[in-house]
This record gives C-alpha cells, structure tokens and sequence, in this order.
C-alpha cells in the first residue's frame, strides 16, 4: 500500500523537499543510489536486523522503520551478524535497559570483525537522558542514536549518519507533528496495528511513559479509518487500535469524538472482520464504550483493563485515580453488558510502601475478577518518576514472595476461567504454523490461543476449530470447518 514510490519521479540531484513525507523519500531515493555501488563493491545485499524491545506500539514503530530499509534497499536478516544493527528499545522496567546494553557488548565483538557495521538504537529508552549520556560515554561505538519522536526523520537520519564517522544523536523532547504515509513493512499481513494516539497525560506515580513518549496527541479519526481501509484493501482483516489510553481518545481534537464513535466508523470499513484495542485505563473507560462493545458485531470480546493494585491506599499513591470499589464495579458493569467478555490486566506488586494487608487486597481483586489472564510485573523504580523518591521501598525477598503468591493465584484462576469454552467450537483467526510442522497456531475473539492441526492455506484465514484440552491459557483442538 504505501510501499508503492516511484523512485523515478523523485529529482534527487535538487534541494529536499519541504514536505516531511516527500521529504524523507528523497532521502530514501539518496540512500538507494549509495546502496547500490556499496552492494556492487560487496558483492551481495547489504543486509540489516531489527530488533523490538516492549510493547506493540513499538512494534507498530518497527513496522515503519522495517518498511523504509526495505525501501531503501536492504536485506532484512533474523541474526545480528548482518551490516547494520538496529534496536527499538523499551525502558519501562530496568531489566528492559539491561537486556539493551548486555546486547551491545555482543554487538561490540561482531563490530571488530567488521569495522563497516552500523548500530543504531531508537525508541523510548533513547528519550531518558542519562542514558543518552551512557551511550556516549561508554558505547561510542554506537552509530545512530535517536528517540520516539522524530522516527519518521529516520530516512534522513540515516543518510546524515552515512556521511559521517562520529557518533549521530538526535532526540526530541516531543512533538506536534504526526507525519503519515510512510513506508510499512508489516509483520502479518492479515492483522495490523493502527495508532490512534501517542503519549499519555496520566503520570501515574511508577510509570517513565509519560517522560518518554510525550503528551497526548489523538489522530484524526478520518486518518485512522482511510488507514484501516488501505490495511483492508491490502488483506487485513482484524485491527488492534493502539494507544496507552484509548479510552480518552479524541478529547483535545478540533472536533472532539469519542473512543467509541471512533470504533463505529472504523466498524464501517466493509471486509473489516475484527477489531481489537489497546490499552484501556479504568479511569476513563465510559458506559458508551460498555454498551458499544456489547453490540458492536466487529468488536472482539476482551478488555485488557490494567488494575495495577486492588489496595485503595497503594492505587493512590500511584496516581491512578480510580479505587478497589470502583475497580470492581466496572467488572460487574462490563460483564453484565458484555457477559461472555474476556478480562485480562496488569498488575504490579511491591510499589513503594506496600505492606501485606495492602498486597492481600491486590489478591482479593483477583480471587473476585476472573481474569483470563493477568500480567504480574516487580515494581521496578524508574529515575524521574514521582514513585523513585517514595521511602519504603519493599525489601526484595518480599517482594519475590508476593510475586510468587500473585503468581499461582493468578494460574489457578487462568486455568478456571479458561476452561469454561471446554468443547465449544469456536471462531479461530489462524495466525502462524508451529515450529512442529503442520501445527497451526489461531486466536479466538478472546484472545485465547488455540493449536491445532491444519495446513499452510488456513494461513490468514478464519476457522472452526473445536476447543478438546484446555491447557491453561491456551488450548489444543481440532479444525471442524473452513469458514471463509
Ligand atoms: N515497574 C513495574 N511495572 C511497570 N509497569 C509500568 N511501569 C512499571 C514499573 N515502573 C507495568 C504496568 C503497565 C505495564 C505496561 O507495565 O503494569 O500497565
Ligand atoms: Fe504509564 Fe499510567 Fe500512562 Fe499507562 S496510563 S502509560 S501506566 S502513565
């Protein structure tokens, strides 16, 4: 789709364009000339490796950066002994950084083998500038480095990067500007992320995204939906529409429009069959929304629905604006609406002056929420937040055995509340064939992975697939009939 430029209507040997998208593609045209004399010297494709750290806005960001080394002429490779090294970090937990400068050594051994590697790193650990400063100091190495902001400069970056031998950093501290229409090299081409919004305004007392990716910024819903068509015209079928709080979607547009009106225009693209969204937060989620998911015919039944604690005292501290009662009362709200919904959440455990009553709390809010699933996660204390200068931090062998206690709680129930679709057949979008060949791996509207037996046309398509072994958070089935 817009993988489609016409290189030769692009004047290279002129001035850059104004315009940010035509913009980067005459760079992309500049870097396409200097590849082809570099692969002719080779040999052979210059290749690179792409590496996706955190969660599926970053992903989706990949996509991009993916789709304009494509663009420019490069062989993608799974393996990092490939000529150009990218990573697109995350740093909403320490172990996250950590991962990054552990791969960095490696990266270090493989450059002394060969001198012309490049490595670039982006995204949001980038925007932290303690560690901007660390990459300088410590990895010069380094060739590229640049944040969350100004990804869509990449072409041009990229270039600059090219034509020089030090170190090429480039961070914004955030930005107006959504530029669209770039190249996209998506990893399914059957189902796609859709950003609907950037940054978060919530400065919920833990969290570094606010610092990282900026203030709130909401697509034009009439961007989002020619998106969505372009995707479908394209093979996709199910979106997820991405933001870190969808639920206040379109609030500081020109003309305001609401998360659920956005879902019913995007629900009028035809040949759209699944609509998924990511992430909501309790806060904001409204009674429209409720209802809209409850009617909707394309609006896939599950609600990820971070709680963090089920402690009032502990929620406050983090900044989250919502307590255990209200918590509780929007599951009710939701499953009287949507009865056969599935719930999955976010929980953290050992916040900064957590005591046991506060954590038995958090536990209680499991035993009564019946989540498919729940994401369990160890307090990590991130530099700038409002919760790193917090006392009390919890001692770590109690924060393990809390994690642990959460842990198999939070299984037991999976494993319940998953079982009640035992035997049902059930509408199964098939997304990839297992390592064991001839296994398929498919999801349902509820998110719940399914293997089962297939063969490589159901690829993309969806199927009837009997549930037979519940084996906690997925299943093992059997494919009854081919649907579509
Ligand atoms: N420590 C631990 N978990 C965190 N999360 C966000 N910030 C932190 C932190 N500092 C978790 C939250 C969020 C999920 C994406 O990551 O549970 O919902
Ligand atoms: Fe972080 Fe809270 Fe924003 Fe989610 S809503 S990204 S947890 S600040």
């Amino acid at each position: 789709m817009f993988n489609e430029i016409d290189f030769t209507k692009i004047d290279l040997t002129g001035q850059p364009p104004a315009d940010e998208t035509k913009r980067q593609y005459y760079f992309m045209g500049k870097i396409r000339e200097l590849l082809a004399r570099e692969s002719a010297v080779l040999g052979r494709p210059v290749t690179y490796c792409l590496q996706t750290f955190g969660c599926q806005m970053n992903e989706k960001q990949s996509e991009v950066v993916a789709g304009i080394m494509d663009e420019m002429g490069f062989d993608r490779k799974e393996s990092e002994d490939a000529d150009i090294v990218i990573y697109n970090t995350c740093t909403v937990r320490e172990n996250a950084n950590l991962k990054v400068y552990g791969r960095l050594g490696k990266l270090h051994n493989l450059k002394k083998h060969n001198p012309d590697m490049k490595i670039i790193l982006f995204g949001c650990m980038m925007q932290e500038p303690h560690v901007v400063d660390k990459i300088r100091n410590d990895y010069p190495f380094v060739d590229l480095v640049f944040g969350t902001h100004n990804i869509f400069r990449f072409a041009e970056l990229f270039y600059e990067m090219k034509n020089r031998d030090s170190q090429l950093v480039e961070i914004w501290e955030g930005t107006e500007q959504i530029v669209e229409e770039l190249p996209t090299e998506r990893n399914y081409s059957f189902k796609s992320g859709v950003n609907i919004m950037f940054g978060c305004n919530n400065f919920c007392s833990y969290c570094i995204v606010p610092y990282v990716r900026g203030r709130e910024r909401s697509r034009e819903p009439e961007a989002i939906v020619n998106e969505v068509k372009s995707l479908v015209a394209d093979g996709v079928t199910e979106v997820m529409l991405l933001g870190q709080n969808v639920n206040s979607y379109g609030k500081t547009l020109e003309h305001p429009v609401t998360f659920a009106q956005l879902l019913q225009m995007v629900e009028a693209v035809p040949g759209l069959h699944r609509i998924r969204f990511m992430t909501s937060h309790p806060k904001d989620l409204s009674d429209e929304l409720i209802e809209y998911m409850g009617k909707s015919k394309k609006v896939c039944h599950h609600l990820h629905l971070p709680m963090q604690s089920g402690s009032s005292r502990i929620l406050k501290l983090m900044n989250r604006r919502y307590d255990k009662e209200k918590y509780l009362e929007l599951v009710q709200k939701i499953r009287g609406a949507v009865p056969d919904i599935s719930l999955t959440t976010d929980i953290i455990v050992g916040f900064p002056g957590e005591t046991e009553e506060d954590f038995l709390e958090t536990l209680d809010v499991v035993d009564k929420s019946n989540f498919d699933t729940a994401f369990t996660f160890i307090y990590s204390k991130r530099s700038g937040t409002p919760a790193a200068k917090m006392e009390d931090q919890v001692p770590e062998d109690v924060v393990k055995d809390r994690f642990d206690r959460l842990l198999s709680l939070v299984q037991e129930k999976g494993r319940m509340v998953s079982s009640r679709f035992q035997g049902t057949v059930q509408e199964v979008l098939v997304e990839t064939e297992s390592k064991e060949k001839g296994i398929f791996t498919g999801r349902t509207q509820y998110n719940l992975l399914v293997h089962f037996p297939g063969t490589s046309d159901m690829l993309g398509k969806y199927i009837q697939v009997r549930l037979d072994t519940c084996k906690g958070f997925y299943y093992l089935g059997t494919a009854v009939t081919e649907q579509e």
